[in-house]
């Protein structure tokens, strides 16, 4: 069966809430019961978070907010930055619990690139030092790529239909092969109405420049209710295959 998805971005407002939406919605039509995370969101209002939210009614779930998005924050920051702000600090070990806990793929929805720091952890060399009283655990951040790797989920990589795509597909799609961590497609979504002159030929050389599949670009459809059903026809091999294959 298949196990779900990371889904990570190249950068913010890319459409990571918008391709999640549509892999939790073929999902649960293929009848797996998907579950929606979004393990921390920022710049949104902790009582409505509006990603998770929109991942939940996708997935047609009724789980509780706190199993969905258990870390909320009003600052628009990197989470590391917006759980500080709030006095708080995030369990990487929590966010493993809900993953494992359930049944069902997980449709994950991280909070913007793959270097965003999420928390700082006690490097495990740190504890291993001959004399842990001489001197305080070393801490070192957690970003989402290390989260990635941690949860072993394949990783959809979101990215821009459009200029400056390349380079951006390019330096995630290295940080992801440098770890051993799969990449199940890049996904070139559309943000804007107009194409510029770029999107005819990103696609190609993505796929040349990573050796990643490569989906899309997805359709720009301005009516939000009608978005996921038209970005599934174009990333419908990501819900298909994967249990073919399994
Ligand atoms: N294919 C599309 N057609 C039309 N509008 C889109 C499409 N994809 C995304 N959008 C719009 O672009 C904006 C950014 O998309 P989205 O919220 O999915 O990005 P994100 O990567 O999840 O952002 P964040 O980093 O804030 O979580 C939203 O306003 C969304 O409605
Ligand atoms: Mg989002």
């Amino acid at each position: 069966m298949i196990r779900g998805y990371f889904v990570a971005g190249t950068d913010t407002s890319v459409g990571k809430t918008e391709v999640a939406r549509a892999l939790l919605v073929g999902l649960a039509r293929a009848g797996v019961k998907p579950r929606p995370l979004k393990p921390v969101e920022t710049g949104c209002d902790p009582e409505r978070p509006a990603d998770a939210l929109a991942l939940r009614e996708a997935a047609g779930s009724d789980a509780a907010l706190d199993e969905v998005c258990p870390y909320r924050f009003t600052l628009p920051a990197a989470p590391l930055v917006a759980a500080q702000t709030a006095g708080t600090s995030i369990s990487i070990e929590h966010i493993e619990a809900l993953v494992s806990r359930g049944e069902g793929p997980i449709v994950l929805e991280a909070a913007g690139g793959l270097f965003v720091p999420i928390t700082r952890e006690v490097s495990s060399a740190s504890l291993e030092q001959a004399d842990p009283a001489e001197r305080p655990p070393a801490q070192t951040l957690v970003t989402n790529l290390d989260l990635a790797e941690r949860l072993g989920l394949p990783v959809v990589l979101v990215g821009k239909a459009g200029l400056g795509t390349l380079n951006h597909c390019a330096l995630s799609a290295e940080a992801l092969a440098r770890r051993g961590v799969e990449v199940a497609a890049i996904v070139l979504n559309r943000v804007q109405p107009e194409d510029d002159a770029t999107v005819a030929t990103n696609r190609r050389l993505v796929e040349e420049m990573t050796g990643c599949t490569v989906l899309g670009p997805t359709p720009y459809v301005a009516d939000a209710i009608a978005r996921p059903a038209e970005l599934l026809r174009v990333i419908i091999s990501l819900v298909d295959t994967p249990r073919r294959r399994r």
